[in-house]
């Protein structure tokens, strides 16, 4: 279904609020990030805008991923599905510290900032750096025609729709979803091969439904968030693919509800935050099956035998994980490089639903702006 238009008066289609409205969209904002750009030809993605030559595309040596908050976040998820799916070695970095850092940038370098808004200071900043000195920048960006896209020499648009609740949720999701089709992309000029890069379309393909099974979680999730709704202080802890998710579960849930949150990878847990483990510190485990699956679950055992409580996301398969858990929210199965496109959803729904519960204002929290344009 076609979203709204990008401008003009935006409404809330019978949701109590643009963030449930937009949670509630992802999946029609993947399929429309992905619309035209799977080519089953070749196995490949397709950009109209990234303005690169084959030989180009080629000669990239290095990718740096910069952006701001939630879009940094992302940007920890591209470089896991870049690294594994093309084997390009990928840098990830805060925008606001690029702009000042100066690290040594090789030639062969393309630098993507990745930003919902457009608009963000610092991340126009950290590109417009990098262009300076001579590197191809290029935008993941959503809305059309914003400074950044502007001011980049080529990008790819999310098509996500307007984001108006300053917790961003579906553009998370639309900048995973680019950045799986810029692997597949650029892997399919190096190692991926043609039957690899068809079993990943297929992936793909799969996910707006995946998430409309994801979303049917609101419910459970609710339950969860009334049990929960008074703590001080939340851990939420998953890994590799899952890490990102967990500090997005983290960040989203202080931005609404004011709830002290970290996030952590999971085997972090012993190096110091495992000192905050009490009854009053429940932990959040991203935990769907998947390579680390084991170790994430010796890690929940240790968190449960300091009386932590301990609630888990996890694959709708898993039935074991609910003779530990003290909570469980079912989430589809997916290859992992895709997981944290549906990991996120539940964990938005938590933030959301403990924000309400709380009498917080969730599409405008406290001392938040939906763009920040100012250093
Ligand atoms: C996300 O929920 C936040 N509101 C914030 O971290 C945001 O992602 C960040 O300010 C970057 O914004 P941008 O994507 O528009 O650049």
């Amino acid at each position: 279904q076609p979203l709204e238009a990008e401008s003009g008066e935006v409404s809330l289609n019978g949701y109590e609020h643009y963030m449930l409205k937009e949670i509630y969209e992802q999946p029609d904002a993947l399929r429309n990030a992905m619309r035209g750009r799977l080519n089953d030809q070749d196995a490949t993605a397709v950009f109209g805008g990234l303005n690169l030559t084959p030989q180009q595309l080629r000669s990239v040596e290095r990718i740096i991923l910069t952006g701001c908050g939630t879009s940094w976040h992302s940007a920890l998820v591209g470089e896991y599905m870049i690294e594994e799916l093309a084997r390009i070695p990928v840098c990830v970095e805060y925008a606001s510290e690029l702009r000042y850092r100066n690290p040594p940038i090789e030639n062969n370098t393309l630098v993507f900032g990745i930003t919902q808004s457009g608009e963000t200071a610092d991340t126009l900043a950290a590109l417009n750096e990098t262009k300076r000195k001579g590197h191809r920048t290029l935008a993941i960006c959503n809305v059309v025609g914003s400074s950044i896209a502007q001011a980049s020499d080529g990008g790819v648009y999310l098509h996500a729709g307007p984001e108006i609740g300053v917790a961003s949720t579906k553009a998370f999701t639309s900048q995973c979803c680019v950045l799986a089709m810029l692997a597949l992309y650029f892997g399919r000029t190096r190692h991926t091969s043609f039957e690899t890069g068809e079993r990943i379309i297929e992936d793909l393909r799969r996910l707006p439904a995946m998430i409309e099974q994801a979303l049917t979680c609101d419910a459970e999730v609710r339950k969860v968030a009334e049990k929960y709704q008074s703590a001080s202080n939340v851990l939420y802890l998953g890994r590799r693919y899952n890490f990102p998710t967990a500090l997005e579960g983290a960040l989203k849930l202080k931005e609404i509800s004011y709830i002290h949150a970290e996030g952590y990878p999971a085997a972090e847990m012993k190096h110091g935050p495992i000192a905050l483990v009490d009854a009053d510190t429940p932990s959040v485990f991203i935990m769907p099956r998947g390579t680390t699956y084991d170790k994430v679950l010796s890690n929940m055992e240790e968190v449960k035998a300091r009386g932590g409580p301990v609630i888990a996301i996890a694959s709708s398969e898993d039935t074991e994980i609910r003779k530990i858990a003290d909570d469980v929210i079912t989430i589809p199965e997916a290859p992992e490089f895709l997981q944290p496109i549906i990991t996120v959803v539940p964990l938005q729904l938590l933030s959301y639903h403990i924000a309400v519960l709380r009498g917080c204002d969730v599409d405008k929290p406290r001392n938040l702006a939906k763009s920040v344009t100012v250093e």
